[in-house]
């Protein structure tokens, strides 16, 4: 048997921590038997892997391992996804499609976000995992398959069964042995490991210098709470190596790329998932976009009454909520001069328009123009560096800079250096 430091090799995953040396542990003794598995543990912690050693290492690794995002698929078609389905099945069925338990008969399936599946889906999956049976969607032949399933959550199972999104029996078969993965604020001895391997990548990657950390930014790491564990952790390191331009990274340069910092909150996500009870992220958008379209007909409603009286005062008088709703409260006083200020200049219809109109563009420009000078500023200063840490070699600073080296040519010639 393969040893656990040899897996963790092969497979890419970083970190010494106890718990995730038992549960690669436990993949490794559970991955020769058929026995499903349930993966579980917060978001980007790392749960892919899992049935991935267990394929690689089970007798079936010569046969389809077919990871499949049960929260990624449409209702209306998981089924046919997953069991097949007949001709004429459905409008649109033009002939008969095998699923993803039929094409994996001998391999593994990986059922990821198992929990999103809809309770339909559950009872034929149930049937599957008791006695290799399927029906293709349209059909009624009973077909065999002989398939290992892993699944992985991050949702709380529990709460799922309690609000009968998740069906119990499904839950105890899938779970017959379940591998938890801890989350990142649990393995603080990891996160300088993790933030090393990713730095040197990305260093690759870019084709920038290693960013290295202080002690006081290893410290805030250490201390903070990773709502998005492993993921996250990876995406400021990425953030961090393209975007500072001084390798050495202090506690007060780390701290602007962590969200909530100082805040006691478990998991940012977490949380705002149990304010909303939002179950996907699908919700979250068709909330934003629903929000959205009430937002601009509050505000159609609102420039209508405008038009229409063309008196600001008025308007916002008999209109107060309404304003009030699209551009929020303010508890400051000052805050509420500054706001109906801008009011002012956002509402105003001008009754001579043509000179105020020039007025507001002229004001858009000189935004425009202030950003494009700063990025300008910002390229030159790079492509100085650049030059300069290469001694004025400009084949080693285009390299640097990921640019070719006729890019850097006009360029120098742009700001003339
Ligand atoms: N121990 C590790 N070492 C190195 N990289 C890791 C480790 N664990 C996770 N990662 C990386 O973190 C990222 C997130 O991991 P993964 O996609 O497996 O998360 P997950 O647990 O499936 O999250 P979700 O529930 O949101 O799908 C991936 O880029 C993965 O390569
Ligand atoms: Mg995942």
């Amino acid at each position: 048997m393969e040893s656990v430091q040899a897996i963790k090799q092969r497979f890419e995953i970083i970190g010494n921590d106890p718990v995730l040396n038992r549960a690669v542990e436990k993949a490794i003794q559970v991955a020769p038997t058929d026995i499903s598995v349930l993966v579980t543990g917060e978001s980007g912690v790392g749960k892919e892997s899992i049935p991935k050693i267990i394929h690689s290492l089970s007798h079936r690794k010569h046969g389809k391992y077919i990871a499949v995002n049960c929260g990624a698929i449409p209702e209306g078609t998981i089924d046919s996804e997953l069991f097949g389905h007949e001709k004429g099945a459905f409008t649109g069925a033009t002939s008969t499609r095998n699923g993803y338990f039929e094409v994996a008969d001998g391999g593994t399936i990986f059922l990821d976000e198992v929990g999103e599946l809809p309770l339909t889906t559950q009872v034929r999956l149930l049937r599957v995992l008791e006695n290799g049976e399927f029906i293709k969607v349209g059909s009624s032949n009973v077909q065999k398959t002989n398939v290992r399933i892993v699944a992985a959550t991050n949702l709380n199972m529990f709460d799922a069964i309690k609000k009968e999104k998740f069906r119990e029996d499904l839950y105890y078969r899938l779970s017959t042995v379940e591998i938890n993965l801890p989350p990142l604020r649990d393995r603080k001895d990891d996160i300088h490991l993790l933030f090393r391997k990713f730095a040197a990548d990305f260093a690759i990657k870019y084709k920038m210098p290693t960013i290295r950390l202080e002690d006081d930014a290893v410290e805030l790491l250490q201390k903070y709470q990773w709502g998005g564990n492993i993921r996250q952790l990876r995406n400021v390191a990425e953030q961090i190596s393209v975007l500072e331009q001084e390798r050495s990274i202090n506690g007060a340069k780390i701290k602007s790329y962590l969200p909530n910092i100082g805040s006691n909150l478990p998991a940012v996500i977490a949380e705002k998932k149990k304010e909303s009870d939002f179950s996907n992220e699908r919700e979250i958008l068709y909330k934003v976009l629903f929000d959205m379209k009430s937002d601009l007909n509050d505000l159609k409603k609102l420039t209508m009454k405008l038009m229409e009286s063309g008196n600001l005062k008025d308007v916002k008088d008999e209109h107060e909520g309404l304003i009030q709703k699209i551009y929020g409260e303010n508890e400051d006083e000052q805050d509420i001069e500054d706001q109906e200020e801008e009011e002012r200049s956002i509402l105003q219809i001008p009754q001579n328009s043509s000179q105020e109109k020039e007025d507001k563009y002229y004001f858009a420009e000189e935004i425009e123009e202030e950003e494009t000078l700063s990025l300008q500023d910002k390229e030159l200063e790079l492509i100085k560096k650049s030059l300069e840490r290469h001694s004025g070699k400009r084949k080693s600073a285009a390299e640097e800079l990921g640019i070719s080296e006729r890019t850097l040519y006009r360029k120098i010639k742009q700001y003339d250096l």
